[in-house]
């Protein structure tokens, strides 16, 4: 569906938990244990209802986001009852990739077409650092099996932050030499924990790689999102730039979000939107919620945020990103 400024909606970013196995120093608290009660999480069959309903608005793709959505038991059950919902084609997840090497082919069976794993460190001793616990040997593992396992995609999350990791940005470019997958760089979002953090702009990554390696841009669907991606001519993989602090891609949008609690959210960074829980827990029918969220979704600001970090420090935005999935 279009919204009222013409952008074409198809894609859902939905979390199904905020809580995480992980406690990624720029992410979550290390003692964080306020997280949702189960009873607010979307049950199985709260999440096979949003999906039928966004499906007859033309939602085509669904992202499976958390917290870590892998730490979920129902998780290979959710995948299944997406996978059989008609108009949905591709199902996404971006995952700490703790849990995903045993499961891999299961999944792939069951419909997951595409894989983000969040990895900020190929130093083992500070993977173990940064996320306060985190099996490199593990998650890398499970990166090298399913880059062969021919999956739609395989990339890599690095969230590159001045004085931590800085010194690795070579690394996970040579990472592309033999791999097939998208290592992509991400900007450090100043919300919650992040805000502790100095940021690295993505331009300055990409001269530095650029004063290393000639670089060739690589083409960008459209469905891919907001990172630009480019590649060392001979390497098999890609390296991507999301850059929502020094490029606007708002006006290109496509995408929804729906949190943990089941509240529909219609920009990453304002707090508008409409709590689904509420209606579910009234049983409302599919084409109801359709309805519902179709209005919703065609007034939603048309308006650009303003990407420095003061506005949205200072914006609406209190929820953490792992209630809200990136
Ligand atoms: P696809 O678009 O499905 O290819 O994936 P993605 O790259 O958006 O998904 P992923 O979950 O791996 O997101 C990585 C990070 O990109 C998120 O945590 C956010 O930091 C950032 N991001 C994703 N979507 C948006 C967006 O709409 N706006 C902004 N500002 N950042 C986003
Ligand atoms: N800014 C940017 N990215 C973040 N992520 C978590 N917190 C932030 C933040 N403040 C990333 C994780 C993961 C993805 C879903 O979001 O590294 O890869
Ligand atoms: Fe967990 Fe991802 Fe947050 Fe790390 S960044 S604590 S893996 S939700």
């Amino acid at each position: 569906m279009l919204d009222k400024s013409n952008r074409q909606i198809n894609y859902l970013r939905l979390s199904i938990t905020d809580n995480c196995n992980l406690r990624c120093q720029y992410c979550l608290p290390e003692s964080s244990n306020n997280f949702s009660k189960i009873s607010n999480l979307l049950s199985t069959e709260d999440i096979e209802k949003i999906v039928k309903a966004f499906s007859l608005i033309g939602i085509k793709k669904i992202r499976i986001t958390g917290g870590e959505p892998l730490i979920r038991k129902d998780f290979p059950e959710i995948l299944k009852k997406i996978n059989r919902i008609e108009g949905i084609e591709k199902i996404a997840i971006t995952t700490n990739g703790f849990n995903l090497l045993e499961n891999l082919e299961e999944f792939k069976q069951n419909g997951l077409d595409r894989i983000n794993i969040s990895l900020d460190s190929l130093n083992k001793e500070k993977y173990n650092e940064i996320t306060r616990g985190g099996d490199f040997d593990k998650v890398f593992k499970t990166i090298e099996v399913a880059a062969q396992k021919n999956f739609d995609r395989v990339r890599l999350n690095v969230v590159i932050m001045k004085g931590i990791n800085d010194d690795e940005i070579l690394d996970f470019v040579n990472l592309t030499k033999n791999l097939n997958i998208g290592v992509r760089f991400i900007e450090l979002m100043p919300i919650g924990e992040g805000k502790r953090f100095n940021s690295m702009k993505n331009s300055e990554i990409l001269s530095f790689i650029k004063n290393h390696y000639d670089l060739e841009k690589a083409a960008n669907k459209i469905t891919d999102g907001p990172a630009a991606y480019y590649r060392v001519p001979g390497f098999l993989g890609k390296i991507g730039f999301i850059s929502p602090l020094s490029n606007r891609f708002c006006d290109k949008c496509n995408r929804i979000r729906v949190t943990s609690n089941g509240f529909l959210k219609l920009c990453l960074h304002y707090n508008e939107g409409i709590d689904l829980k509420t209606y579910l827990k009234n049983n409302i029918s599919i084409e109801e919620l359709a309805q519902l969220i179709k209005e919703a979704i065609y007034n939603r600001k048309p308006e650009e945020h303003k990407m420095d970090s003061k506005d949205i420090i200072e914006n609406i935005e209190t929820k953490g990103m792992n209630e809200i999935g990136g």
